[in-house]
């Protein structure tokens, strides 16, 4: 009953403020019949200078959702990367662990003796060391038909030892518990002898080369290639270009002016990428808050490129790095959340102790112990400058001269421009992914679905590395 009585109350209000509400709309309505020429002038001009102003006019226009989801991981300001470990090899070895085997398996079996060490930057930095990988050693048995066995055998160039492994096989599987990237080694695999491929390479790419600059686009850049609205950059030997389907609001191609893309000197290799510094400094000019940096650049069709001509795709995004660089970056958020200390300094610190990284300058080079694909080598420094692309230009050089990995694949992130949360270092990392003539694609299911196998040892991959550094750099010197 009562409720029927403050129901009939509430009636009674909602009359009163609806015979008000009426009153007031109709003293709205004879004013603003009054004014309404001059408002609508007004309300015009405002409107046309908001939309001008907003850029949305313009053919390339960042135009954020309206209701964005609310941000799901804060960032925060890390230490400062440095390239220098806090402990280096020899320490490593005289205090922390009794003896190393250098290879895969050697780490997998370094654990047990490293978390007994009673010193304390020792034990400091297994916890780090723990906190990022899982280092997991497998055993793998098999029994073989008769007739399988000579197969094998054969297979294993009629090596007695190894063919004698094949029963009781080490698989290692090495987890990064921050980026959750997985890869499995089997190192048997990788002493296989290797048969070289039916169609030799060099005449493949001098074959390809030749077919694809009669029509080749880049080679023809002003004609034939898309810029953005605010205009190309150019240099010496390199230019930049719109790509016409984009990924982004600002995607840009940057290629070398030659037409060959495994033969460039370093001069030409640094100016290419001071061209890259000076497009994402143009971009930026252009739209202050387009921030994240990413770099990629794949080699030749069987790595992935479209056009023969050399040219690496630069993106640069307004709210974040794109896809795998974010992941490290808030890989990176989590470990210092954890550790509070930097990621990438403290991964330089574990592969000095374990005799795995080759330095210049200011720059680092290691193999990554969770490889992406074969040889996968991560440069790194603070900035991106030129002892970081000069420690670059030797690892694709030592990988194609040396090695005569005649393609490759790699991903450049940058430091964002003006953001001190969860700053990334500047970092490359490069793959290269078997011959170029092989029709087989080197990534299948395991790699999209389940995970990496890689076989390369990462104590043969930056032995490249450092030969590379010393056949260069000393040949520069003298
Ligand atoms: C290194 O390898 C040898 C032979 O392969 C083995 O006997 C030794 O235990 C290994 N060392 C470590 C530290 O695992
Ligand atoms: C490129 O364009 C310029 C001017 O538009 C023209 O003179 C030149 O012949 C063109 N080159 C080709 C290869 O079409
Ligand atoms: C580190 O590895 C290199 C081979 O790559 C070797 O020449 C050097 O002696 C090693 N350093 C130590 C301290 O064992
Ligand atoms: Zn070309």
């Amino acid at each position: 009953m009562s409720g029927t009585s403050k129901d009939q109350h509430y009636q009674a209000d909602l009359d009163t403020a609806n015979e008000m509400i009426r009153k007031c709309a109709m003293a709205s309505v004879i004013k603003w019949k009054r004014n309404s020429l001059v408002l609508l002038v007004v309300l015009v001009l405002v409107v046309l200078f908001v939309y001008m102003s907003s850029g949305t006019y313009m053919s390339e226009s960042y135009s954020p959702l309206k209701f964005q989801s609310p941000v799901r991981h804060e960032y925060t300001v890390w230490p400062e990367f440095t390239p220098v470990s806090r402990l280096d090899h020899n320490y490593f070895l005289t205090h922390c662990v009794k003896n190393l085997n250098h290879s895969i398996t050697g780490l997998f079996q370094l654990q047990e003796q490293w978390s007994v060490s009673r010193h304390t930057s020792c034990r400091d930095l297994y916890d780090k060391f723990k906190t990022i990988f899982t280092i997991d050693g497998r055993k793998a048995t098999l029994s073989l038909p008769d007739l399988l066995k000579e197969k094998v055998f054969g297979w294993l160039g009629k090596e007695q030892d190894l063919y004698k492994e094949v029963f009781n096989q080490d698989v290692i599987h090495v987890i990064n518990e921050f980026t959750h990237e997985h890869t499995v080694f089997n190192p048997l695999r990788d002493k296989r002898p290797v048969a070289p491929p039916k169609e030799p390479e060099d005449v493949y790419f001098n074959q390809i080369m030749k077919d694809s600059a009669e029509s080749c686009d880049f080679c023809n850049y002003k004609n034939f290639t898309a810029e953005h609205t605010f205009g190309r950059v150019e240099s010496k030997f390199a230019f930049s270009a719109s790509n016409v389907f984009k990924l982004d609001t600002l995607h840009a191609l940057l290629a070398l002016k030659k037409h060959d893309p495994l033969h460039w000197s370093l001069e030409e290799f640094l100016d290419l990428f001071q061209l890259v510094n000076t497009w994402i400094n143009k971009a930026n000019t252009n739209f202050p808050k387009a921030r994240y940096p990413g770099v990629v650049w794949d080699v030749l069709p069987k790595c992935g490129a479209s056009q023969v001509h050399p040219h690496l795709h630069v993106i640069l995004d307004f709210e974040r790095h794109h896809g795998v660089m974010e992941a490290w970056r808030k890989g990176a958020q989590q470990y210092f959340d954890v550790q509070h200390s930097n990621y990438f300094s403290d991964l330089v610190s574990i592969y000095t102790a374990f005799n795995l990284t080759a330095t210049l300058g200011k720059a680092v080079a290691f193999p990554n112990l969770v490889p992406k694909k074969d040889h996968e080598i991560v440069v790194i420094a603070e900035r991106p400058d030129s002892d970081f692309y000069t420690l670059l230009f030797l690892v694709l050089r030592g990988l194609i001269d040396d090695v005569h990995k005649m393609c490759f694949s790699m991903g450049i992130a940058l430091p964002a421009l003006n953001v001190a949360e969860g700053k990334l270092p500047a970092y490359a990392r490069v793959i290269t992914r078997g011959y170029i003539t092989d029709v087989r694609a080197d990534i299948s299911s395991l790699e999209l679905f389940l995970s990496t196998n890689v076989n390369i040892d990462p104590y043969n991959t930056i032995e490249i590395v450092r030969n590379s550094i010393n056949q260069r750099l000393k040949k520069s010197e003298s």
